[in-house]
């Protein structure tokens, strides 16, 4: 998206919706470094959930805590504030629990400094530089 659209989308006023904002819940945090998922979970063959990947996730949620705790919110949060402070972009943010939609909405009232912005947008780039160019995350 980075690569190819978002540059058009913001010249020509179009809107980004980002689906799966919480990289189906992995940007929660809560999925540590030797999580097995359950049979039929489908993250398990997401490209973010498997060997490289997954322990530079690991390594960015590291450096993502810091940040997360000088402003007081969650990681899932501190990713929903990120994504929607974003130019012309909106989040659906997927929720499986009634907690879960209230600890998301209340990323709406974050705002993140600039410098916090980029220092967020360079830790994700510690992930994202290491991916093809396949928008597709799932191997099915
Ligand atoms: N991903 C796609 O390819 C796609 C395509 C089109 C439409 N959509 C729609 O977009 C919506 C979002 O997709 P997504 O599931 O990929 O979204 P997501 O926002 O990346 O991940 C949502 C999942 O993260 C976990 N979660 C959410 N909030 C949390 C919190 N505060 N604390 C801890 N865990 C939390 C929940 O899973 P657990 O509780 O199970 O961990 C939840 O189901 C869905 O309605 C989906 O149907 C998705």
């Amino acid at each position: 998206m980075e690569n190819d659209a978002l540059d058009y989308c913001i010249e020509n006023n179009i809107t980004v919706l980002a689906y799966s904002s919480l990289a189906q819940g992995l940007l929660t945090g809560k999925f540590g470094p030797d999580h097995e998922f359950a049979k039929g979970d489908h993250r398990a063959r997401n490209r973010l959930f498997q060997a490289d990947n997954y322990q530079r996730v690991q390594q960015a949620l590291d450096n993502l805590r810091p940040i997360a705790g000088r402003y007081g919110v969650s990681l899932a949060q501190l990713a929903l504030a990120w994504l929607i402070a974003q130019p012309q972009t909106c989040s659906i943010a997927g929720a499986r629990k009634a907690e879960q939609v209230l600890d998301n909405a209340k990323a709406v009232k974050i705002k993140l400094l600039p410098d916090d912005l980029e220092e967020i947008d360079r830790i994700g780039r510690t992930v994202s530089d290491h991916l093809d160019d396949n928008p597709v995350m799932w191997e099915f």
